[in-house]
């Protein structure tokens, strides 16, 4: 375990004006997200557009980090490099997905728990020599009547911890990523409960497993209302719930905390992060987001060579947006252009 090297790391991660952006769709997922836009989820498609979003040019003055998928940390960028190094030689640090998705937990409601641990040791080396730097584990806490139950938040927690110890071991910046869904019509309040219990315990597991939370990243949903709850909770309310929960569990000796944008529009996400980021917080905030940061871009490219420069542009304004919102400077900067 190399300790300069994951301090180096997780402050990177979070370096002032940037933030992550995650491409780490699995084939399964991307399959949706290309279907929606007409274009066919092959190999070499997928690589093509992922390269799209890597060399758009000066993109990296907002992007810390990119989260890959196995196959694309085995992919090449268009001048034959391999893409973790390309991104490397642009400044950006390359990470990787590592779980391997969600299974149903036995007795409970389809509560999921993720799966990936058995051989991760070994796998976590190889993603090292690679080039990785750090990784993503997503766990999934779903809201409705009676769940989440004390098993799910439990097994997930137990898994994530398990999971950050290995990366630090391997001297990979683990980002921990416990996702409580939107979806469901239970309110604010609701989440903000739930958000509280799923962080309690994975900071007490974390705990347990003797996980440095000097080298950890957190990737969190935002307290947001139901997606089907007809009272949607405004920017402020957001992000005062959500900031009251973070500081009351997560460790101030924590490098930063990152967002998941979790289906949110693209203009709320920004607007979530600027107002929690304008706040005096104990440690930086910035995004990790897919689909907030990729949507314009993908409905601009529909697979087309002539769309490139069009859904490049696009990618580079939702990154600059979110750069922008990471040092609470959006809102002021679209007054300004407004004026
Ligand atoms: P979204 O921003 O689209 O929620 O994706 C972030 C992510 O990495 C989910 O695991």
């Amino acid at each position: 375990m190399d300790k300069a090297l994951l301090s180096k790391t997780a402050a990177a991660m979070v370096a002032g004006g940037k933030g992550v952006l995650a491409a780490d769709e699995s084939a399964g997922t991307c399959e949706k997200r290309f279907s929606s836009v007409g274009v066919e989820c092959t190999e070499e498609n997928r690589r093509t557009y992922r390269n799209l979003l890597f060399s758009t040019q000066g993109v990296e003055k907002f992007l810390s980090g990119v989260i890959l998928f196995d196959e694309t940390v085995r992919q090449k960028a268009n001048d034959g490099s391999l893409i973790p190094q390309y991104l490397a030689k642009k400044g950006i640090l390359p990470g990787v997905k590592v779980d391997k998705g969600l299974v149903n937990i036995p007795f409970t409601k389809e509560e999921k728990v993720t799966e990936g641990l058995d051989g991760l040791q070994k796998r976590m080396k190889e993603y090292f020599d690679l080039g990785c730097r750090f990784a993503k584990w997503r766990a999934v806490i779903t809201i409705g009547a009676d769940i989440p139950t004390h098993t799910c938040i439990y097994a997930n927690a137990h898994a994530l911890a398990r999971y950050a110890a290995i990366c630090q071991e391997a001297s990979i910046v683990p980002m921990i990523e416990p996702e409580v869904l939107l979806d469901g019509d239970h309110t604010a309040e609701r989440s903000e409960e739930v958000h509280e219990a799923t962080l309690r315990a994975t900071y007490a597991a974390m705990a347990a497993y003797n996980v440095s939370i000097e080298h950890l990243i957190l990737k969190t949903s935002m307290v947001v209302s139901g997606k089907s709850n007809a009272r949607q909770a405004g920017v402020d309310e957001v992000a005062e719930r959500t900031v009251r929960v973070l500081r009351r569990t997560v460790p101030a000796a924590q490098p930063g905390i990152v967002f998941l944008s979790g289906g949110q529009s693209d203009e709320s996400a920004t607007a979530h992060l600027n107002a929690m980021a304008a706040m005096k917080n104990p440690w930086p905030l910035t995004f990790s987001y897919s689909r907030a940061l990729q949507n314009p871009a993908l409905k601009a490219w529909r697979g087309q060579t002539g769309n490139v420069a069009a859904a490049q542009k696009a990618f580079h304004h939702r990154a600059q947006m979110n750069g922008l919102a990471s040092q609470g400077k959006w809102k002021a900067e679209l007054e300004k252009q407004a004026a």
